[in-house]
């Protein structure tokens, strides 16, 4: 069965097109590090044509270190036979034609046909970078906002619970200092300047409270039209990050026709975020866990549902939910519903919680439609 000349043509045409279906950039190279084969969808990811790449040293399709290390890189293999990349999928950054480098993932696998040849397979991962790159940012500045909003909150609830007291000290060292103007005895001066050093100490300690919560409360808040579904979208991503949304079943309901909302779109999402993890919080335990977030646009008005079929909430939890520092979790705060609610209020909307039909909560956000200008 020796091969003819028809078949090896066939052969190599067979090669080719396999080489040319491949998804993936396919290049192979000689022990030069001369290019050889320049697969099609190493044309379109690099940007050069065949001809201007064949025979020429693959180095050219990589910045530097690599560059000018290539060479090296062969020559060390072909010495030693130990292997750095050969067999195993690895991530590099590659160049382009233009000039622009790129991260990839390089597969190279050898043979032998006469003359060693290698093979690399170039998947060009730019897009899923930026997508994890933007899942981060995102998550970073909803953590950061997080946190500080959530200092805020408990800032005003701590300045709020010790000027109480400290204001009913000060009053009573004043009443104090009024009772010993009266009398008379020794050390009374000393007594006298003693209160007066206490009260201003308490006023000192009021004003400190005062600051921190001023300070923490402040956040610049940047608001800008933001199509509602993207911000529910973005938040879906995030809340279901690391929640335990086992057997959850998660159904959206997206208006096409919602439109945009003039938000703080960090502020809005932290809102959503919360909503949509107390959901599935609340259908821990519950043996139907469905999941529905919806939006729809009524009048001037963009409403977001988030429905599920959990425990539903207490009586005694109804009367508190929106309060900071009410929970009934083991490990909750109970500052998400209560920053929320300052979060929609701020942007002169409304949100409000009711029974989900037969069991469980829907919680409604409703917002006001940006202008169409906007
Ligand atoms: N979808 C829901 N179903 C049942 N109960 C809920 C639901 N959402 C909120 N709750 C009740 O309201 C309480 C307050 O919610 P909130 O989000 O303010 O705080 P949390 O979830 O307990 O803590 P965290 O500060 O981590 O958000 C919860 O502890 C829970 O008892
Ligand atoms: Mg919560």
């Amino acid at each position: 069965m020796a091969a003819t000349g028809v078949n090896n043509m066939e052969n190599e045409r067979f090669l080719r097109s396999v080489i040319n279906a491949s998804p993936n950039a396919v290049i192979t190279i000689n022990e030069a590090g001369e290019i050889l084969v320049f697969s099609r969808a190493a044309q379109a990811m690099f940007g050069f044509g065949e001809a201007e790449v064949l025979g020429k040293n693959v180095s050219m399709l990589m910045p530097e270190p690599d560059h000018s290390l290539h060479d090296g890189y062969i020559r060390r293999y072909i010495e030693t036979g130990k292997a750095q990349i050969i067999g195993r999928a690895r991530p590099v950054m590659a160049r382009r034609k233009n000039g622009e480098t790129f991260p990839a993932v390089l597969h190279v696998s050898e043979f032998d046909e006469g003359a060693r040849i290698f093979v690399g397979f170039v998947e060009d991962i730019t897009r899923q970078k930026a997508t994890e790159r933007r899942l981060e940012d995102t998550q970073l500045q909803l953590q950061h906002a997080g946190r500080i909003g959530a200092m805020g909150e408990i800032a005003t609830s701590i300045a709020h619970e010790l000027n109480q007291p400290l204001t009913a000290a000060a009053s009573m060292a004043g009443a104090v200092a009024l009772t010993l103007k009266k009398t008379t005895f020794d050390g009374k001066d000393d007594a006298l300047a003693l209160i007066d050093d206490a009260v201003a100490e308490i006023r000192r300690a009021s004003g400190v409270i005062r600051q921190m919560r001023d300070f923490l409360r402040n956040r610049e808040t940047e608001r800008a039209a933001h199509p509602i579904n993207r911000i529910i979208e973005e938040s879906c991503l995030i809340a279901l990050i690391g929640a335990e949304t086992e057997g959850v079943m998660v159904t959206s309901a997206l208006d096409d026709h919602a439109g945009a909302v003039m938000v703080d779109r960090i502020q809005m999402q932290q809102v959503i975020v919360n909503l949509i993890r107390n959901a599935v919080d609340a259908m821990q335990e519950t043996r139907n866990k469905h999941l529905t977030i919806a939006t729809a646009k009524k009048d001037d008005t963009v409403e977001i549902r988030i429905a599920d079929t959990g425990t539903g909430i207490t009586d005694e939890m109804k009367k508190r939910l929106f309060e900071p520092f009410a929970t009934s979790k083991e490990d909750g705060m109970g500052i998400g519903l209560s920053l929320s609610k300052s979060i929609v209020e701020a942007h002169k909307g409304e949100i409000y919680a009711k029974d989900n039909h037969p069991a469980g909560t829907v919680f409604v956000v409703a917002l006001p439609a940006a202008k169409d200008d906007a």
